[in-house]
C-alpha cells in the first residue's frame, strides 16, 4: 500500500515537471518569436532603443576616445580656442594627444630670418603638459613653396647657405621644443602623385638631399624625437605612395632615422576602405609607426555650397569613421602611434574657416555645438571592437 502511494507521488512530481517545463518552454519560445519579431523591424521602436541600450552598455556609459584606444587619441589645436571653455573640455575628456595646427609651421616659429616667435606654440605644449597630453609637432619643413615664408623662397644664397638655412631652423626648433614635443613632422608633401619630388626652393638649391638632410638634421638635434614623414593620398597608393615607401629605404640604407609615416587622411565619403586597407598593408611592411595625422571626413560631395547635415550623411559619416578606425587597428599595436583628427569640432574645422556659417562642411566627430556626434559613439565602438 505504502509502496503503491509513493509511485503515485512520485508520478505527480513527473507530471507537474513535466508541465512546467511545458508552460516555461512556450514563454521562451514566445519571446524568443518576439525578439525576432522587433530584430526583423516589426517594432522599430522597440529595436532602437534595445540597440542603444546594447551600444550604451557595451561602449561603457563613460567610454571617451581617451579611454577607448591604447594609443593617444588626437587632435589638432588652435591656441587661441583654447580660451573656449566648451573646446578645451572636450580635449581634456577626450584626447590624449594634440598637433598645433599651424603654430609649429615654419613661418609661425621663424617668420623673418632668425627671429623666433615660441609663444604661441609654447602655449599648446603648456596645455598639453598641464594636462598629460602628448604633443606631436607638425611641421619641420613643407615641401610647397606658399607654405614656406617668402623671405626663404627669395632667400638669396648658394647650396651651403641654403643648407645653413635648413639645418638652423629645423635645429633651433627641435631643440627648443627637445623633451616636449617627443615627435614631429619632419617633412611635409614633398611628393607629387607621380612619385616625383615637388618643385620648391629646398629642392632647387639641394635636390632631394634637403629631404634627408632635413631627417639627420632633427635627429641630431633630438635622438629620441619619432621622425615622420607626412603627406596625403597615400591611401590611394600608386607611384607617390612607392616613392615615398623608397625614400624611407633610402634613409635606412643611409643610416638616417626615419621611425613613421604620417597619413593625413583628408578624406570624404567615397574612399574604398577597400583600397585604403591594401596600401596601410604596404606601409606596415616597412615596420615603421604610421599615424593618421590630420583625419577629417568631408561629406559635402554633390552638396550645394551651405547645406544643413541630414540624419543620412551623419549616419554615413559614423560609417566611414568607423570603417577607417577598424582598418587602423588591423595593424600590428606596436606601428599604431595614434590617430589624429584635424580639428576638434566642425566649428573648428579649417574646412570651415573661411565660411562664417559653419555649414560649407561636417567633417568632424563634434558639431558646431560641441556635441558629440554618431561618428564619435562609432569611433569609440571601433576601437572597442564592436
Ligand atoms: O594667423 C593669421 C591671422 O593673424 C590672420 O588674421 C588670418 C587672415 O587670413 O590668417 C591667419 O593665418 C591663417 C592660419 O591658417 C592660422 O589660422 C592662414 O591665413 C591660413 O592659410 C592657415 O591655414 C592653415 C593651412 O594649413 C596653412 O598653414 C589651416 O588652418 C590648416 O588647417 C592647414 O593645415 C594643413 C596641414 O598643415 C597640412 N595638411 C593639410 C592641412 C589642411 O590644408
Amino acid at each position: 500500500m505504502q509502496h503503491q502511494n509513493l509511485k503515485k507521488s512520485k508520478l505527480k512530481i513527473f507530471v507537474s515537471l513535466f508541465f512546467l517545463l511545458l508552460i516555461s518552454g512556450f514563454y521562451q519560445c514566445k519571446s524568443s518569436l518576439e525578439d525576432g519579431l522587433v530584430k526583423n523591424g516589426a517594432d522599430s521602436t522597440a529595436i532602437t532603443a534595445a540597440d542603444e541600450e546594447l551600444s550604451a552598455k557595451s561602449t561603457g556609459k563613460n567610454a571617451t576616445l581617451k579611454s577607448a584606444f591604447s594609443f593617444p587619441f588626437g587632435a589638432a589645436v588652435v591656441i587661441d580656442r583654447l580660451e573656449d571653455k566648451p573646446y578645451i573640455d572636450i580635449l581634456k575628456k577626450d584626447f590624449r594627444s594634440v598637433t598645433p595646427e599651424s603654430s609649429m609651421k615654419f613661418g609661425a616659429l621663424q617668420p623673418s630670418k632668425d627671429t623666433y616667435t615660441w609663444t604661441k606654440a609654447d602655449g599648446i605644449v603648456a596645455f598639453a603638459q598641464a594636462n598629460g597630453m602628448r604633443v606631436h609637432g607638425h611641421t619641420l619643413i613643407w615641401g610647397k613653396d606658399g607654405r614656406t615664408p617668402d623671405w626663404v623662397v627669395n632667400y638669396k644664397g648658394n647650396k651651403d647657405d641654403f643648407l645653413k638655412l635648413l639645418k638652423d631652423h629645423i635645429q633651433t626648433v627641435v631643440k627648443h621644443f627637445k623633451g616636449k614635443v617627443n615627435s614631429w613632422d619632419v617633412v611635409n608633401e614633398a611628393f607629387q602623385n607621380n612619385g616625383k619630388y615637388k618643385s620648391n626652393i629646398w629642392y632647387k638649391k639641394l635636390g632631394e638631399e634637403y629631404l634627408y638632410k632635413s631627417f639627420q638634421y632633427a635627429q641630431e638635434a633630438d635622438p629620441n624625437a619619432l621622425l615622420f614623414y607626412n603627406d596625403y593620398g597615400q591611401e590611394f597608393g600608386g607611384a607617390k605612395l612607392q616613392a615615398i615607401i623608397d625614400m624611407a629605404a633610402n634613409c635606412k640604407k643611409r643610416g638616417i632615422a626615419i621611425h613613421g609615416f604620417g597619413l593625413q587622411m583628408h578624406t570624404n565619403l567615397n574612399l574604398s576602405i577597400g583600397r585604403f586597407s591594401e596600401n596601410l598593408v604596404k606601409l606596415k611592411n616597412t615596420g615603421l609607426l604610421i599615424h593618421l595625422s590630420e583625419l577629417d571626413i568631408a561629406v559635402r560631395d554633390g552638396q550645394p555650397e551651405h547645406f544643413a547635415l541630414s540624419a543620412k550623411l551623419n549616419t554615413a559619416l559614423a560609417a566611414k569613421y568607423k570603417a577607417i578606425v577598424k582598418t587602423y587597428l588591423s595593424l600590428p599595436v606596436k606601428q599604431q602611434f595614434g590617430i589624429t583628427t584635424w580639428g576638434v569640432s566642425d566649428r573648428n574645422s579649417f574646412y570651415n574657416d573661411s565660411y562664417p556659417n559653419i555649414d560649407h562642411d561636417y567633417p568632424l566627430l563634434f558639431d558646431k555645438n560641441y556635441a558629440a556626434k554618431p561618428a564619435y559613439t562609432a569611433v569609440i565602438e571601433a576601437g572597442k571592437g564592436i
